[in-house]
């Protein structure tokens, strides 16, 4: 079992999507360079050889980077998902992924939750992921899930999360049960421009609205993925990391009226909010 230090997921991370072809692998190179640590992929980005190639090319040992990915739907079925995981690794030139996350749950809840967790516990007992995680799970799939595996195996909870939609019924649940929050649109896919407490928080700071929301997300302990295809973005989001908010700025962020959820395919799960 890998030791608590091993086991850490670095708060701040890299997301991948859309970062296609040799101008996806410049943005990750980047990326390494200003200081990211994890670089978050999925089997349905088509990223993977992408991080794959910026890995060989980055002059950091494999250790020092961690890689997340996470099995498509398409890959749940018996006997299907450590075959795909075994090709995910060829992708990234990896004997091993840092985390491997079930990217959603089944479409229309059509498989049951132990025909494809089981097979994610199965990869990790087998060595092609060191961590297990989930994405897009509500309380109750968490429940579930914790059920049938017991406490402590799900390192991590990947959901939609930013400070204008916060999530806060599952948020909640992972933090009562030592199970990483990590935000995806955690800058709201650009589009926290012009909200006027993210801006004079900013202001105070010097800071931008997307470093604010970042450095909020990590001052509540959850972990942060934002991306960018530009260089200045990519520093400039990863510098959020340096920036400490006053407990009023936190609270003054954590009272911002939710927004609608982003991402809500109609095949999703019953979502807490
Ligand atoms: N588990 C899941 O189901 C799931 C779902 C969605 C996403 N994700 C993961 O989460 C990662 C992040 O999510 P996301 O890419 O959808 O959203 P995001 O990181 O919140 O936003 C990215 C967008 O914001 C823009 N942007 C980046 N930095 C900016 C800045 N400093 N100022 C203004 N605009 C900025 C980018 O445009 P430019 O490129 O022009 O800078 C891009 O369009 C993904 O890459 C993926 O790894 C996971």
């Amino acid at each position: 079992m890998a030791g608590e230090a091993e086991k850490r997921i670095p708060r701040m991370g890299y997301g991948t999507w859309a970062r296609l072809d040799s101008e996806g692998v410049e943005a990750m190179l980047a990326a390494l360079e200003v200081g990211y640590r994890h670089l978050d992929t999925a089997q349905s980005y088509g990223t993977e050889p992408m991080v794959g190639e910026a890995l060989r090319r980055c002059g950091l040992p494999r250790q020092d980077v961690f890689v997340t990915t996470k099995i498509d739907t398409a890959n749940f079925g018996p006997g299907k998902l450590l075959p795909s995981l075994r090709h995910s690794l060829d992708q990234l030139g990896v004997d091993t992924v840092d985390l491997t996350l079930i990217h959603w749950p089944s479409p229309n809840g059509e498989l049951a939750l132990p025909v494809y967790l089981d097979q994610l516990v199965e990869a990790q007992d087998a060595g092609l992921t060191r961590l297990i995680g989930v994405s897009n799970f509500t309380t109750a799939l968490l429940d579930e899930a914790e059920r049938r595996l017991g406490p402590g195996r799900i390192a991590t909870n990947q959901i939609e999360l930013n400070p204008l939609f916060k999530n806060k019924k599952v948020a909640v649940q992972c933090q009562r049960r030592d199970i990483l929050v990590t935000c995806y649109l955690p800058i709201a896919h650009g589009r926290l421009a012009g909200n006027p407490v993210l801006q004079s928080i900013g202001a105070r700071y010097g800071a931008t609205v997307e470093q604010v929301a970042i450095a909020w997300e990590l001052a509540k302990g959850y972990a942060a993925i934002p991306t960018s295809s530009r260089r200045e973005r990519i520093a400039s989001n990863f510098a959020a990391t340096k920036l400490s908010l006053s407990p009023d700025d936190i609270a003054a962020i954590d009272a911002l009226a939710d927004g609608p959820r982003s991402i809500a395919p109609s095949w999703g799960p019953e979502w807490d909010a």
